[in-house]
C-alpha cells in the first residue's frame, strides 16, 4: 500500500539520525525531477575527533565526502538530502531494513524488513533473514509459492556475494530465459534498493510471457526500468550491452547460449544456474569411454550424473579460457531444487595460460566430447 511520502521520509530521517544506523543509500529520481547528485550514501564512522555521520554524494563524475558531527550539524545535512528528489531510499540499521520507493504519483512504497547483517551472536536468526522482504508487493502481484521465493532469495544472496559493495550506476542487467520473471523483478528490486540506477531486460522465447511480464511491470510501477523481449537467447538484440547476465534454469543448452552471449557482450558478471543437461550426456552415451573409466559410464544413472558434472566443469573451463574468473557453488540446498548449482563468473579479461588450454584440450579429447558452449564461442586466439 502506498503511504504519504512525507511520513515515509520522516521515518527515514529518524533512522538516519538514530544510533544503530549501519548504512543508507539514496538514488534514482522522482518523476519530473532531477536531484543535484546522482547518489548519496550515509553511514556512521568513528574518526580521530569522535563519531561522525559520513555523507558521500556523487555528481556522476566523482564522489564528494564530508563528515558531519552528530546533533544539529548531522540533522541539517540529513534534511538537505531528504529534500533532494531521490526516487529511492534504502536504510539499514542494526535491527531493520527500510526501503522507500517514490511512485509515479509521488507516494511512497515502503518495505520494512529485518536487519541485513545481524550481530554475530544472532547467527541462527541471520540465516533466516530474507534479502528481499517476503511482504514485497512483487510477490502478491507475480504470485509464486514459498519454495520459489526461497530459491529467488538464495539466488539474490549469491548475486550479493558476487557484486562489489559500490555498484556501478547505471547497472544494466539481462535475465535470459526469464520465464515468469520472478528473478527479473526480484533482482531489479534488490539492486535498485541498493542505490543503483538499474535497467533490466527479461528475455524469453515465449511471447505470452512478454505480454504478461510487461503487464506486471506496469502494475509494479517499474515499466520504465524493467522491460521484456520475446526472442531467443541466441539471437536477441538488447538495447544495451549488459554488465550483469543472469540465467536461472534456462533449459539444456539455453544455458550455453546464455554463457556465450555473456562472453560476446563482455559482461562483467555472469550468474547462471543450469537446468537439465542433455548435450554431453548424449555424446557420452554414443562415444567410447577412456580407460579405466568404463564403470563411470556403464550405469545410466552414473553416466547421467557424471555428464552433469562434466558439462558444468567444461562450461567453467571455457569461461576461464575466455577471460573470466569462475567458481561453481550450490546457491541453495539440494532439498529445495536438485538444480542447485550456480556458475558464478567475473570478467577479468585475462588471457588463458597454456596450461589452461592444455587441460581443456586433454579433458575434451579423452572423453571425445565437444561441449555446446565451445561451438557457440569464438575460437580462442
Ligand atoms: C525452466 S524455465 C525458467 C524460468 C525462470 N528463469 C525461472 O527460473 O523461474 C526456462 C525458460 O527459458 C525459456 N527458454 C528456453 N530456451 C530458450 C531460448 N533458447 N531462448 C529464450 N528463452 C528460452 C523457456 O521458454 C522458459 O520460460
Amino acid at each position: 500500500m502506498p503511504e504519504p511520502l512525507d511520513q515515509a521520509l520522516a521515518e527515514v530521517r529518524e533512522l538516519l539520525l538514530a544510533p544503530g544506523l549501519t548504512r543508507a543509500v539514496a538514488a534514482g529520481r522522482r518523476r519530473g525531477h532531477v536531484p543535484s547528485v546522482t547518489r548519496a550514501q550515509v553511514r556512521p564512522v568513528t574518526l580521530k575527533h569522535g563519531p561522525k555521520l559520513q555523507i558521500v554524494t556523487d555528481d556522476g563524475a566523482r564522489p564528494y565526502t564530508r563528515n558531519v558531527a552528530p546533533g544539529a550539524e548531522a540533522a541539517a545535512a540529513v534534511d538537505e538530502l531528504l529534500a533532494e528528489p531521490f526516487g529511492n531510499w534504502h536504510v539499514e540499521t542494526e535491527s531493520a531494513t527500510v526501503q522507500v520507493r517514490v511512485t509515479k504519483k509521488g507516494d511512497a512504497q515502503v518495505h520494512r524488513g529485518g536487519a541485513v547483517a545481524a550481530p554475530a551472536s544472532a547467527e541462527h536468526d541471520r540465516a533466516k533473514q530474507w534479502l528481499l522482504d517476503p511482504g514485497d508487493p512483487l510477490f502478491s502481484v507475480i504470485g509464486g509459492n514459498a519454495a520459489k521465493r526461497r530459491q529467488i532469495d538464495a539466488f539474490l544472496r549469491a548475486l550479493a556475494a558476487t557484486l562489489p559493495e559500490d555498484l556501478p550506476s547505471p547497472l544494466r542487467v539481462v535475465d535470459l530465459g526469464c520465464g515468469n520473471a520472478y528473478l527479473t523483478f526480484a533482482a531489479y528490486r534488490y539492486l535498485a534498493a541498493r542505490g543503483a540506477q538499474v535497467q533490466v531486460v527479461g528475455v524469453d522465447v515465449r511471447e505470452d510471457q512478454r505480454v504478461r511480464n510487461t503487464a506486471v511491470a506496469e502494475e509494479l510501477d517499474c515499466s520504465g526500468d524493467v522491460t521484456f523481449v520475446a526472442g531467443t537467447i541466441e539471437a536477441v538484440d538488447l538495447p544495451f550491452a549488459p554488465d550483469l547476465v543472469l540465467a536461472l534454469h534456462a533449459c539444456d543448452t539455453a544455458t550455453d547460449q546464455a554463457l556465450a552471449r555473456a562472453v560476446e557482450w563482455e559482461a562483467r558478471w555472469v550468474l547462471a544456474a543450469p537446468c537439465c543437461h542433455h548435450d554431453i550426456a548424449a555424446q557420452l552415451k554414443g562415444g567410447a569411454t577412456p580407460t579405466p573409466y568404463e564403470e563411470v559410464t556403464r550405469h545410466a544413472i552414473l553416466r547421467e550424473r557424471f555428464a552433469d558434472v562434466l558439462t558444468d566443469s567444461l562450461r567453467a573451463a571455457l569461461l576461464r579460457l575466455h577471460g573470466y574468473r569462475v567458481d561453481v557453488v550450490e546457491f541453495i540446498d539440494s532439498a529445495h531444487t536438485p538444480r542447485n548449482l550456480l556458475l558464478r563468473a567475473r570478467r577479468t579479461g585475462a588471457a588463458p595460460t597454456d596450461a589452461q588450454r592444455a587441460e581443456y584440450d586433454t579433458l575434451t579429447g579423452q572423453w571425445g566430447v565437444t561441449p555446446a558452449l565451445s561451438v557457440l564461442l569464438e575460437p580462442i586466439s
